[in-house]
């Protein structure tokens, strides 16, 4: 469609549906969205909230991750790597690639649908940019790879990719009709990752939790479900652009995750015993090998190489619409989530300390402080 149409989506609206409890509003116009992914976490999201505002999607997937979910929905199969023949002839309003990792599938897929897509929106993330060693804003230096052939996407190539698929967008569709979302850590329901998700589960487990040095260290989040209105505000809007996607630096807390985790926990699933932080000394974490990030999900000391870990700008997301939910509701609907899952997947989270190594690290931060008197 043409842009000029396509522009036209954006203004007055009319209040029909109600998710999460918050009034909705349908768009002006309905739009047709493709999702190059849209079965896993945030694409569910996106999904269930364009529903909502009375837009038609269509998912481009292999079909292996929750072929359950959103069964009415179209589906094209097809793979990003090499097989995209399910796309051709089709038109749609706006792409949001949610699957793309590496720049020659970006490229692939913008190529082929360049010429029947109004707006091509990629869902990239703060990783791209070069360190931490400062508060970063959209325009601060990315990441790069001295071979940007590579394909192998791990800790070190992840964030420098994603740059160059963000290039790779912008080549094929140009400025105006791209729109590049950079997302903090993305939490909520249907978290396949449990970083954010091991702070509400822990807590209704009950007991002395450990919780990472100081109460008041900064940290970063972005709901998907903030996430999933952003993304749409910006298609229904027609903006383009680059766009930190996250909660603005100083809004929340690790104290806030924890408290509002053991608050969560006593409403919906009072454990027997009631969850109470203990919080630990970076030396002390560091003495006991438990690890920022893997084994305390969702915190880093601003220190150092990382003072900027938590003070990424959201302003220009801000004044594009990004609206930001309390903590206290991003918390309490994780784990209402969690509470539903199977079983399996409740006791073996992907991220955070184990109840041995907690227990374990407890009972020897309790030792060495009785022998220090
Ligand atoms: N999680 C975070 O904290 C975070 C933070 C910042 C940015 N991000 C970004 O958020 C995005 C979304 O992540 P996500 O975990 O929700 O989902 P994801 O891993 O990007 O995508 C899963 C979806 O893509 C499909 N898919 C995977 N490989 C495919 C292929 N080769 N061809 C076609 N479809 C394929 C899957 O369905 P099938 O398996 O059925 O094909 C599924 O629908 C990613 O781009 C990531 O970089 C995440």
């Amino acid at each position: 469609m043409k842009r000029r149409n396509f522009l036209s989506a954006a203004g007055a609206s009319l209040a029909v549906a109600s998710l999460d409890g918050v009034a909705l509003e349908t768009s002006k116009r309905p739009l047709r969205l493709l999702i190059l992914g849209g079965t896993r976490f945030i694409g569910l999201h996106m999904t269930e909230l364009a529903l909502a505002r009375g837009h038609t999607l269509t998912f481009f997937n292999r079909g292996r991750t929750n072929t359950d979910r959103f069964p009415d929905i179209e589906r094209l199969r097809g793979d990003r790597n090499g097989d995209l023949k399910s796309l051709e002839g089709r038109q749609w309003d706006a792409v949001i690639d949610n699957s793309g990792y590496v720049p020659r599938q970006i490229r692939d897929a913008a190529t082929l649908l360049e010429p029947r897509v109004a707006r091509y929106v990629f869902i990239s993330t703060i990783s791209v940019y070069e360190n931490f060693a400062r508060a970063n804003d959209e325009a601060s230096s990315v990441g790069k790879l001295t071979d940007e052939s590579v394909e192998t996407v791990d800790g070190a190539t992840y964030g420098p990719l994603k740059a160059l698929c963000e290039t790779a967008a912008r080549a094929v569709f140009g400025e105006r009709r791209t729109s590049i979302i950079r997302p903090g850590l993305i939490v909520g329901p249907d978290d396949n990752t449990d970083r954010f998700t091991y702070w509400p589960a822990r807590a209704a487990r009950g007991g002395r939790m450990i919780a990472p040095n100081d109460p008041r260290d900064p940290v970063q989040i972005i709901d998907a479900r903030d996430l999933a209105a952003f993304t749409l505000r910006l298609i229904e809007d027609g903006t383009s652009g680059t766009f930190n996607a996250l909660s603005p630096p100083g809004r929340f807390t690790i104290g806030e995750v924890v408290n509002e985790s053991m608050a969560a926990a006593n409403a919906l699933a009072p454990p027997t015993v009631a969850p109470k932080a203990e919080w630990v000394s970076t030396k002390t974490l560091d003495e006991q090998k438990i690890t920022a990030w893997a084994d305390m999900p969702v915190w880093a000391p601003s220190e150092g190489d990382n003072v900027g870990f938590a003070a990424t700008s959201a302003d220009r997301a801000l004044k594009a619409g990004l609206s930001i939910r309390p903590m206290r509701v991003t918390v309490r609907d994780t784990l209402a989530w969690y509470l539903g899952r199977p079983e399996s997947e409740r006791t073996k989270l992907k991220a955070g300390l184990s109840p041995e190594r907690e227990a374990a690290a407890l009972l020897a931060i309790e030792q060495s402080r009785s022998k220090q008197g």
